[in-house]
């Protein structure tokens, strides 16, 4: 009888990434994916640990996940992710229910662990191997793909941003192989996957070098525009320093790379940028978004804000919502400062949390007012909408346009994975909420 085994995941893309790889991989031991968390003979939590009470989640989570198995047998429990690298050993001495922790760069050793797993033998696995990794990932089908698929391409990150744990999480930058990346794009398209969201820390540092030449993320796109079955491609997270010339310009060449680009820029502030040790300034980032807007007009930006970094003045603050009011982001994100443990801004003085939170509601009160000015513009638009999924209890398509906005809509699911034409009817700051055009099918 095959093991029903439950990934909880939280954080980035990129733990999405790897709980489907994990999937992929403990299939071989006989594990099935279970739909819920009952009855369980492995359960897994990957965790993030880039703001806030991180640990602290994982902790109630797993007492909330121990009272559920109260009466019945106890199934392997497993933290992986980001908390798991930090704190290792320290979980297993802190909560006795936890058997395995394993961080990200240790993925490849979780058959073994499960396989030779004995009750009460507890095992802490936190070493830095991309390469073992990645060679091991290599020959294990990505099957859990669907329409739009993460492919990471480059882990880790070398940049030190003051406040930042993912150079401690998840090592240093690694770029997976060219050829490998390439057939893992081939095995997804062939299981039907239309667009294909290249992932990484710093996706556009992205270097791989064999004996004849350095390949960049821009030779990665043009390789994946020559797929016929391939409808789109994306890539996250960016970092300003590394958008090269080779980058830009795909956004003239490259009739499948959409015209978004999620690009955070932290501050308005080229005095707090320097505190971050963000390596660019304000006027280098409005380059680069210039640069891209002039050659490709249709392409829109989104970025990360860190509101209240140690040291932000009320001028600070200001050039940071001028910039906002200046470039007119969209989909962006903003959070309050929060000092991670090891970081070189761990101990900084705070900024007091009153005006804290008042600087955080000005700024998404800016970015959301944009957001929803913007959707309203689309109403009784018809708009390009790649179809993902029906939605889970509900006789409505899911898909997403250009600018990854969540499109809600009736249809027909021989739509899935099509591309086609839906007229906006509603909309909210978040979603748009159309209905299909006559002739569809066609449109694909
Ligand atoms: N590599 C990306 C970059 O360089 O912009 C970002 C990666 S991080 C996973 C995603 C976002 O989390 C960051 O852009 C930043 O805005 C936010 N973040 C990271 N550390 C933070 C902290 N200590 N407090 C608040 N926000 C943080
Ligand atoms: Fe973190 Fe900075 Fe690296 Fe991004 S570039 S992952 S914010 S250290
Ligand atoms: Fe979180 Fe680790 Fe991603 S800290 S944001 S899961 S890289």
């Amino acid at each position: 009888m095959s093991k029903k085994i439950f990934i909880k995941t939280f954080g980035c893309q990129m733990n999405e990434y790897d709980s489907n790889r994990i999937y992929d991989s403990v299939k071989r031991l006989g594990f099935t994916k279970s739909k819920d968390q009952n009855n369980l003979d492995c359960f897994i939590l990957n965790t993030c640990h880039i703001r806030d009470k991180a640990k602290e989640k994982v902790y109630h989570e797993i007492g909330r996940f121990k009272k559920l198995y109260k009466k019945k047998n106890k199934p392997i429990v497993v933290v992986a992710g980001c908390v798991a690298q930090a704190e290792n050993q320290e979980m297993l001495k802190r909560e006795p229910y936890i058997d395995i922790v394993i961080g990200p760069q240790s993925y490849h050793k979780i058959n073994d662990k499960l396989k030779n797993f004995i009750k009460d033998n507890k095992i802490e696995e936190t070493e830095f191997d991309s390469v073992s990794k990645f060679n091991y990932f290599d020959n294990i089908e990505n099957q859990n793909s669907k329409v739009s698929s993460f492919l990471t391409i480059q882990e880790g990150c070398d940049k030190f941003c003051t406040f930042c744990v993912v150079p401690y999480t998840r090592g240093p930058e690694y770029s997976r192989p060219f050829n490998k990346i390439i057939s893992e794009a081939e095995n997804l398209i062939k299981n039907g996957v239309k667009e294909i969201i290249l992932l990484g820390q710093n996706v556009n540092a992205y270097s791989y070098n064999d004996k004849l030449k350095e390949y960049r993320i821009s030779d990665l796109i043009n390789k994946l525009e020559s797929y016929s079955e391939l409808k789109r491609i994306r890539y996250t997270t960016s970092h300003p320093k590394d958008m090269t010339d080779d980058l830009i310009e795909c956004y003239s060449s490259s009739k499948k790379l959409m015209p978004f680009v999620h690009l955070p820029i932290q501050s308005g502030s080229n005095k707090i940028l320097k505190l971050m040790n963000r390596k660019h300034t304000v006027e280098q980032y409005i380059e680069v978004y210039e640069r891209i807007k002039k050659i490709n007009p249709l392409v829109e930006f989104s970025s990360d804000f860190i509101i209240s970094y140690p040291g932000e003045t009320n001028e600070d603050f200001n050039d940071t919502l001028s910039l906002i009011k200046k470039l007119k982001f969209i989909n962006s994100y903003s959070f309050i400062f929060s000092p991670r443990p090891g970081t070189k801004a761990s101990n900084l003085k705070m900024i007091d949390k009153e005006i804290s939170k008042e600087r955080l509601l000005k700024i998404q009160e800016n970015l959301f007012k944009f957001q929803l000015k913007l959707n309203k513009s689309l109403i009784n638009k018809t708009i390009d909408v790649l179809v993902e999924n029906k939605m889970n209890d509900q006789n409505k398509l899911f898909g997403r346009n250009k600018y990854m906005n969540s499109v809600i809509f009736d249809g027909d699911h021989n739509f899935i994975g099509k591309n086609i034409n839906v007229k906006i009817i509603d909309v909210n700051q978040n979603s748009l909420f159309g209905k299909t055009q006559k002739n569809n099918m066609r449109a694909a």
